[in-house]
């Protein structure tokens, strides 16, 4: 075991919520990974922190989202009757089989590899438009200025929303993450994401009304369309869809760039290669995904009793949570995992997931930082980060990314 590998001494096994954690998970997924790799937290759930047993899980039919089941047992019933967690329980996220299949089946043909090369020349000129904006100011916090706007942007274009509408969705909560976070909201959270989620559901239903009066080539258009063609989605799946589209089109790939450049900034030599050879950039942001992943977490629930995962016997409504974060630093799939390495082969990090609801998004969000990183390297060669060792990191868990990362040129 070599240094990096040394637990944090008189730290609980899992303890998410402790800012140390939140700094820097990568020590305790090493403890758990050697310790105990399926740990029963006090909390009643169960963590799964190896590459091999998180894998296995995600592909398993054996668990299920099982989320208003998973709600209930949580919070009671009664939390199913918030207008946020009724919404969410349209998500195709938290849905199994078969509702799963015919939301997902919708929106996919929008997220094809060819759509979505053919938004590459779109994707860099906002990337341009952005730094156009600030470069001659000689700083920027790299979250608000640069990180959000792109994949905002990129996602309004999806949906089809109107620039004269866009203000509101640039300057919109980033609290929405706080929702798959392993820890219950309080009642004030839960009053606040109500509001949001009732003022995007109005915004939403409007422009479906307004895409069903005048079509147009976009995705609200297309799903406005199946609903009307039957009994393919109601409306309130409609509506709650493109709430987890935005949301997850956005909120995700914010910290891929964030956190990528963080990482780069903090590993000059990696950061030289990249900006000596730019043909780097896609290995980079595989690697950038692998090494700090914006998505740590994903929790499944079995739905019967499993005992040949990680020798551990799960009885049926077990909630299990994969640290993905700790599957992309398990030293049984990659050598020296704690290091960057922008030239290392044969990444395939879990940072989207796996099975079923592998990520939509996935190569939207590759290509988004792909152009972003590289234009950013070229055009302010000379940006450096303030305060590198001590980032203001965001007090979640489940989605990991920065409140602000303020760069100057
Ligand atoms: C770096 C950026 C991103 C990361 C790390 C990420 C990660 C993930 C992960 C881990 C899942 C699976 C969750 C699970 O197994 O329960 C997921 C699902 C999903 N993602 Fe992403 N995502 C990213 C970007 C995007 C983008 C850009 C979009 C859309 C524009 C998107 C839309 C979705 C949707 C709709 C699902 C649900 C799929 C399903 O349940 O079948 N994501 N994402």
């Amino acid at each position: 075991m070599n240094e990096q590998f040394q637990a944090p001494p008189g730290e609980p096994l899992f303890n998410p919520w402790s800012p140390k954690f939140i700094a820097d998970p990568y020590p305790y997924y090493h403890r758990l990974r050697a310790a105990e790799p399926i740990h029963l937290t006090p909390l009643g759930f169960y963590v799964a922190s190896r590459h091999a047993d998180i894998s296995a899980i995600l592909r398993d039919k054996r668990f299920g989202k099982d989320f208003k089941g998973r709600m209930t047992r949580r919070s009671g019933a009664q939390i199913l009757d918030e207008p946020v967690y009724r919404s969410m329980s349209h998500w195709m996220l938290q849905l199994d089989p078969p509702d799963h299949g015919r939301l997902r089946g919708l929106v996919v043909r929008a997220f094809s590899a060819r759509r979505i090369e053919d938004m590459r020349p779109r994707i860099q000129a906002v990337v341009d438009e952005i730094i156009d904006r600030v470069a001659s100011r000689g700083f920027m916090d790299l979250i608000a200025d640069f990180a959000y706007r792109l994949p905002v942007t990129v996602i309004c274009d999806m949906l089809g929303i109107p620039q004269e509408h866009r203000q509101f969705f640039y300057t919109g909560s980033r609290n929405a993450g706080r929702l798959l976070d392993l820890a219950p909201l309080t009642e004030a959270e839960i009053k606040e994401q109500n509001v949001y989620n009732l003022t995007m559901v109005d915004y939403f239903n409007t422009l479906c009304e307004m895409r069903r009066k005048t079509p147009a080539d976009d995705l609200t258009t297309h799903l406005v369309q199946a609903e009307e063609a039957g009994d393919k989605l109601s409306n309130d799946e409609l509506t709650a869809n493109m709430i987890l589209l935005f949301g997850a089109g956005h909120e995700t790939t914010v910290n891929l760039i964030g956190n990528g450049l963080l990482a780069l900034h903090r590993n000059p030599d990696q950061l030289r290669l990249v900006q000596e050879d730019p043909s780097l950039v896609p290995n980079a942001v595989e690697e950038l995904l692998r090494y700090d992943s914006s998505v740590q977490v994903t929790g499944r629930t079995t739905l019967e009793d499993v005992d040949d995962i990680g020798g551990v016997s799960l009885p049926k409504g077990t909630p299990v949570v994969s640290l993905l974060g700790s599957a992309n630093r398990d030293p049984a799939v990659y050598a020296d995992p704690d290091r960057l390495d922008v030239k290392r082969a044969d990444i395939h990090p879990l940072s989207f997931g796996g099975g079923i609801h592998y990520c939509v998004g996935a190569q939207l969000a590759r290509i988004e930082g792909e152009i972003a990183i590289a234009t950013l390297l070229r055009r302010l060669p000379g940006l450096r980060i303030d305060n590198i060792e001590q980032p203001d990191w965001r007090q979640t868990f489940v989605l990991r990314g920065l409140n602000r990362l303020p760069a100057r040129w």
